[in-house]
């Protein structure tokens, strides 16, 4: 098999290859870069995508060249497809974290090596799979289980529900009115493999036989204009003792990070006993070296 794959978000993975992924993100083997360059490019700030990439890189034989849109922004700067073309010519790899999708689809249009999702308005796929894989971690597998996400159904949260749907986990949705999933996105997890998806206004029905209950942001980078009507809207969403009373005493608390202590969640429940947000940053590293891994056994690096 030798083809070029994408990913742009975790249904681009059949459920079978999302096993996959999760089975390499521990599993010891060759370099596969072989010195050769990788490419990051990011429009928004970041740590833990930065970083898990550089060193997932490094640690799989190969050197990072990380840029920003204040050293080259594509698209002003000179054309996406200019950009996609030129540096597949460099790079095994071009990973981006942009703020419209709709330029990852671009660079994918054209490139002849893999585009990589490291953040975009839709999405945060490598995200979602550092979140499987910890979930897998805790329990040893994922089907059967069910994941609730509380808040903003924003770009972690639709990569987190498609995964979650693709592994055969239920799913619970608590949004505030109005920034729940749409009708599309309900279709799209459906087609993803959910059987049942609960969305309520309500976060202690959310998290109701929930084994994780996930957070994120009231705001995302680029809704900062948004952030006062959003902190009026999400009013009663934080993930507190309270929410977290009325899940099992045996659920997991996670969050992408940053996370905002006092807004999203209490102090108490993100560095409590049933947290397990710093594990599940550092798996953003494994999670990436399983995608980079996968995408050499498929011929793609
Ligand atoms: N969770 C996450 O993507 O963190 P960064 O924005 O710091 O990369
Ligand atoms: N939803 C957040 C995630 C940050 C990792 C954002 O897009 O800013």
């Amino acid at each position: 098999m030798n083809e070029l794959r994408h990913f742009l978000e975790i249904d681009d993975l059949s459920p079978g290859e999302l096993a996959r992924v999760l089975e390499l993100c521990t599993a010891t083997g060759p370099s596969i870069f072989e010195r050769s360059t990788v490419a990051f490019y990011f429009e928004k700030p970041s740590l833990r995508t930065r970083h898990s990439a550089e060193a997932a890189t490094v640690r799989l034989g190969g050197h990072p060249v990380t840029f920003s849109a204040s050293e080259v922004s594509i698209g002003s700067r000179e054309p996406a497809l200019d950009v996609a073309k030129v540096l597949s010519g460099f790079h095994a790899l071009i990973g981006a974290r942009v703020f419209d999708h709709a330029l990852l689809d671009e660079l994918a249009s054209v490139a002849t090596v893999p585009i990589i999702n490291l953040l975009s308005d839709l999405g945060h796929p490598c995200q979602a799979l550092a979140d499987l894989l910890t979930m897998q971690q805790e329990w040893g597998s994922l089907s059967g289980r069910t994941v609730a996400w509380i808040g903003d159904y924003n770009n972690v949260a639709r990569s987190l529900a498609l995964g979650a749907a693709m592994s055969g986990m239920g799913i619970r949705l608590g949004c505030p009115t109005g920034y729940g999933p749409d009708d599309a996105d309900l279709d799209r997890l459906r087609i993803a493999g959910a059987a049942d998806v609960v969305v309520s206004d309500r976060p202690h029905v959310a998290v109701e036989g929930a084994d994780a209950v996930h957070t994120d942001v009231w705001a995302s980078m680029g809704q900062e204009t948004e952030a006062a009507a959003r902190h009026q809207a999400f009013e009663g969403f934080q993930v507190d003792d309270e929410v977290m009373g009325a899940a099992p005493d045996t659920a997991i608390f996670m969050h992408c990070l940053p996370a905002h202590r006092g807004e999203e969640v209490s102090a108490s429940v993100a560095d409590g006993a049933q947290s397990r947000m710093i594990g599940q940053a550092h798996n953003r590293m494994f999670a990436k070296i399983g995608l980079f891994r996968w995408l050499h056994e498929v011929g793609s690096l």
